[in-house]
């Protein structure tokens, strides 16, 4: 073990280890989020602290997007002796690594967010996976927009039955990114609009890179686009940012913009009239089932339908539903 990694064990150690006698009871949770700086991925680390406050004595560590970097975090927790990791891998495909690591101390591991490959979990019987599924959101934002399009046959500026999109998407590889892309035109057909794609490009999650997205694509198609798919609320918001940029959402003129995760500021979008949809991304839920199942590992009793309130599924994944808001949706318009 090189310098660095020894420095980090003695910290963990100090940390997961060392706390007060009164805490000592209770279980010593290792958590790692992929980037401390993701919207989503900080409220999530707020309700996994929340709601385990009392109930297990949490480390976190931000894993600053360096696969590198989280590897050797995971591997200090299990040295210092974590009961359990709870791990936002930064990426996905370096689970079977983590969860080999994890079965060789014998240390159950929860994934979330960032979905493993069945096959990964399979390599140990405590490794699980709470998220929510992608496909579900992108369905749900194309939901919304179908709707849209049927009840305002305007929207379909050239008239052709085609609905013309540009797609902003999330990091490449993440299965929201990839399920929600593939899914949030299907609604759209099947209510009977054909689609075309004007457009794709990623904006890693961001701000910034969906405005800088959006503004190339205005660039390019100007008002031949009739709508536009975002992967997440950032970067629908971002969007709106270039749409306003370019005399969208005053005078008239509109454009349908969908998102998913319902931020705060996304809700505040909703209410002005800017967005026009996105879907719930429950993190405090999975928050909440990722703790309830990392206290029943961690006192290694077992997972039933009396002992643990979320039902398993395909023996590793517990879904926690989305939900899709509009503005007539909000409960407080
Ligand atoms: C969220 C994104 C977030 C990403 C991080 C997704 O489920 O919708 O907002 O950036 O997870 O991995």
């Amino acid at each position: 073990m090189n310098t660095i990694k020894k420095l980090l064990c003695a910290a963990l150690a100090l940390l997961l280890l060392g706390a007060p006698a009164l805490a000592e009871e209770l279980p010593a949770f290792g958590v790692c989020i992929y980037d401390g700086t993701d919207t989503f991925m900080a409220s999530l680390r707020l309700h996994l602290e929340t709601y385990a406050h009392g109930k297990a004595r949490l480390t976190v560590y931000d894993s600053r997007n360096d696969q590198n970097l989280q590897n050797d975090q995971v591997e200090g927790m299990l040295e210092a002796g974590a009961d359990v990791l709870i791990i936002n891998p930064v990426d996905r495909l370096a689970a079977g690594y983590l969860i080999e690591k994890a079965r060789k101390r014998q240390t159950p591991v929860l994934f979330v967010n960032k979905e493993p490959l069945l096959e990964d979990l399979l390599l140990y019987e405590h490794a699980f996976y709470v998220g929510a599924d992608g496909a579900q959101s992108g369905r749900l934002s194309g939901e919304i927009l179908a709707e849209y399009f049927l009840a305002h046959p305007e929207a379909n500026k050239n008239g052709d039955g085609t609905v013309q999109y540009v797609l902003i998407k999330g990091e490449p590889g993440h299965q929201d990114a990839e399920l929600r892309t593939q899914n949030a035109l299907k609604p759209l057909q099947e209510v009977g609009f054909r689609v075309e794609k004007l457009q794709e490009d990623t904006g890693m999650w961001r701000r910034q890179l969906g405005q800088e997205k959006m503004a190339g694509f205005l660039l390019a198609w100007g008002d031949q686009i009739e709508c536009v798919i975002a992967n997440n609320d950032e970067m629908a918001l971002g969007a709106i940012n270039a749409l306003k940029g370019a005399g969208y959402f005053s005078g008239g003129r509109f454009m349908p913009v969908v998102g998913v995760d319902a931020i705060s500021q996304a809700i505040e979008a909703l209410r002005q009239g800017s967005l026009l949809g996105t879907v719930f991304n429950d993190g405090e839920q999975q928050a909440m089932a990722a703790v309830d199942l990392a206290i029943l590992l961690a006192k290694g009793e077992e997972i039933t339908a009396d002992t643990y309130a979320y039902p398993i599924s395909g023996e590793r994944f517990v879904w926690i539903p989305y939900q899709r808001i509009t503005r007539e949706e909000l409960t407080d318009p």
